[in-house]
């Protein structure tokens, strides 16, 4: 049996700013959209056999090019996005083959260097039947929950709350149902199985999977890439 990835990478990258969508904006020569795939490549224990990539409308030609030479051996399907994240994980799940794959990873373009350990971690933990899986870390700050008017309601005990981070995984057909339903108002795709009330598992994460969002964690992907090189 054999692992499908599902890379959302159709958003525009509006809080990064710049010219080009943020997953063809580049670090260390590459675009994160490429070092996104190497990183799923690069998991063996995964056994990634599709990857289907949602991309900006008029992207498509142009990535896939660019993503043929990081998938050989595995099928490569580069979509057009919709307008929310959720949209764009549809279109690409509909591309996943029923026959033959066991877990279907969603995986943002803009976490483009999550460590190869974790991505087994979350393929292994839903082939030992877990129906979605979720990598997640620790939250350093105290998070508050606030009323409209910026007044403070309450302070959830952190020692319940994690940041959660991709690849998610899913045994394929709580995926299919997750996005049959009513996806209003979902940042993520486990928050969809909650919906169905499927079990989420969590299992341990990174920070080297942080997600590319401002402009200065671009600079601490140029770091962390020279870091990897230096190792
Ligand atoms: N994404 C997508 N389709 C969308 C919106 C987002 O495929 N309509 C993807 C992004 O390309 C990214 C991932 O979902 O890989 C996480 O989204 P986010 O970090 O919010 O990226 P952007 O939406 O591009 O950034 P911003 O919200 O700052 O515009
Ligand atoms: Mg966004």
């Amino acid at each position: 049996m054999s692992t499908a990835a599902i890379i959302p990478a159709a958003g525009l990258g509006l809080r990064l700013g710049g010219e080009a969508p943020k997953a063809l904006r580049e670090v260390g020569g590459e675009s994160l959209l490429v070092h996104a795939v190497r990183g799923l490549k690069a998991a063996t224990a995964a056994d990634l056999a599709c990857f289907v990539v949602a991309v900006p409308a008029g992207a498509e030609d142009v990535v896939l090019k660019q993503l043929e030479p990081y998938c050989e051996g595995a099928h490569l399907q580069v979509v057009a996005g919709g307008s929310e994240r959720t949209d764009s994980v549809r279109v690409a799940l509909e591309l996943v083959p029923v026959d033959g794959i066991d877990c279907v990873l969603v995986h943002d373009a803009a976490r483009s260097f999550v460590p190869v350990e974790v991505i087994e971690r979350v393929v292994a933990a839903v082939r030992a039947g877990a129906p979605a899986v979720v990598p997640v870390v620790p939250v350093t700050d105290t998070i508050k929950r606030v009323d409209r008017d910026g007044r403070v309601v309450d302070t959830p005990d952190r020692s319940a709350l994690v940041a959660v981070q991709t690849p998610q995984g899913f045994e394929p057909s709580v995926l299919r149902r997750a996005h049959a339903g009513d996806v209003a108002g979902a940042t993520d795709d486990a928050m969809l199985c909650e919906r169905l009330g499927v079990t989420v598992q969590t299992v341990e994460g990174s920070e080297d999977a942080f997600k590319v969002t401002r402009p200065r964690d671009l600079l601490l992907a140029e770091w962390l890439l020279a870091e990897r090189t230096r190792s």
